[in-house]
C-alpha cells in the first residue's frame, strides 16, 4: 500500500505514521526526519536544509524531491510506503506522480488529518522528541514521559525542536495554508482523499485512519 499523510504542523502525522506503518508493515518515510538526520550528521544536505527549516520555510524542491525519491527507491519501500510531510506543494505532488508512473505504481490513499489551529499550537508547544530515535515522540501534558526529559522507550534525551518556537510555528502554518493545502484538491481530483479528525486519543485517531484506508 502507498499512502500520503497530509495535515498541518503538529496534527500528529509523525505520531500516527509510526503506528500505521507498523500495522501495515510498510516503511514510514518522513522528509522532515530525513532532513533532521542529515542535520545531526552534519551532511551538506543537512546544512542546506537547516536554514530553511529554522525559518519555517520549505526546503527547495531541487533538494527535497531527489532525497525523497532516493528513499522510495530503497529495497524496504518496494512493497509500499507511508509518506509523511511529502509531497508538500503542487510541484512535489507532480514529481511524485511522475516517479510513480515511471515505476508503474500508484498511490492507494491520501489521509488528510484535520485539527483546529489552537490544538496545533498546544501540541507543538509541548512536543518533546528523543535524540536517539525521532519516532519516540512525547508531549509535556498529553503523553508525559515517566521521567522528565528522558525517553521511556530507550532512555535517550528528550529535546524540543528548534523550529517549534511560536514565531516559526506561525510561519509554518502560513506556509501550510498557501503551499500544502492545494495538494488536497489536487488529490481530490484523483479521488484519493479521506479527511479524518485528528482530535481525540492517539489510538482513536489511528483507528479512524485504519478504517479510512482501502482494504487489501
Ligand atoms: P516536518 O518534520 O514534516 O514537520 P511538520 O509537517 O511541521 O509536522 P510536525 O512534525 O511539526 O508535526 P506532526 O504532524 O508530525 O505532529 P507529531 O506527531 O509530532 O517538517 C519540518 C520542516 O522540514 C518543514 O517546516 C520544512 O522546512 C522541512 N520539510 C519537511 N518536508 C519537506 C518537504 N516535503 N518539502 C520542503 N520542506 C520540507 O505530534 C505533535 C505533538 O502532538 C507531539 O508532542 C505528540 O505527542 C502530540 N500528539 C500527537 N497526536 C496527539 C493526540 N491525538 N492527542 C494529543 N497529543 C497528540
Ligand atoms: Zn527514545
Amino acid at each position: 500500500m502507498r499512502i500520503v499523510l497530509v495535515g498541518p504542523p503538529g496534527a500528529g502525522k509523525g505520531t500516527q505514521a509510526a503506528y500505521l506503518a507498523e500495522n501495515l508493515s510498510i516503511p514510514h518515510i518522513s522528509t522532515g526526519d530525513l532532513f533532521r538526520a542529515n542535520i545531526s550528521q552534519g551532511t551538506p544536505l543537512g546544512l542546506q536544509a537547516k536554514e530553511y527549516m529554522n525559518a519555517g520555510h520549505l526546503v527547495p524542491d531541487e533538494v527535497t524531491i531527489g532525497m525523497a525519491e532516493d528513499r522510495m527507491r530503497q529495497d524496504d519501500a518496494a512493497q509500499g510506503f507511508l509518506l509523511d510531510g511529502f509531497p508538500r506543494n503542487i510541484g512535489q505532488a507532480e514529481a511524485l506522480d511522475t516517479f510513480l508512473s515511471a515505476h508503474r505504481l500508484k498511490l492507494d490513499a491520501v489521509l488528510d488529518l484535520e485539527v483546529p489551529e489552537e490544538e496545533v499550537v498546544r501540541r507543538i508547544a509541548g512536543r518533546r522528541i528523543c535524540r536517539n530515535d525521532s519516532s519516540h515522540v512525547f508531549h509535556a501534558e498529553y503523553s508525559r514521559p515517566v521521567k522528565e526529559a528522558v525517553c521511556d522507550e530507550c532512555g535517550g534525551e528528550l529535546y524540543q525542536r528548534e523550529d517549534d518556537s511560536e514565531e516559526t510555528v506561525r510561519k509554518r502554518l502560513a506556509v501550510y495554508h498557501s503551499e500544502t493545502e492545494p495538494i488536497i484538491d489536487y488529490y481530490k481530483k484523483q479521488g484519493l482523499v479521506t479527511t479524518i479528525s485528528a482530535l481525540g486519543a492517539v489510538t482513536e485517531v489511528t483507528e479512524r485512519a485504519m478504517r479510512a484506508l482501502p482494504r487489501g
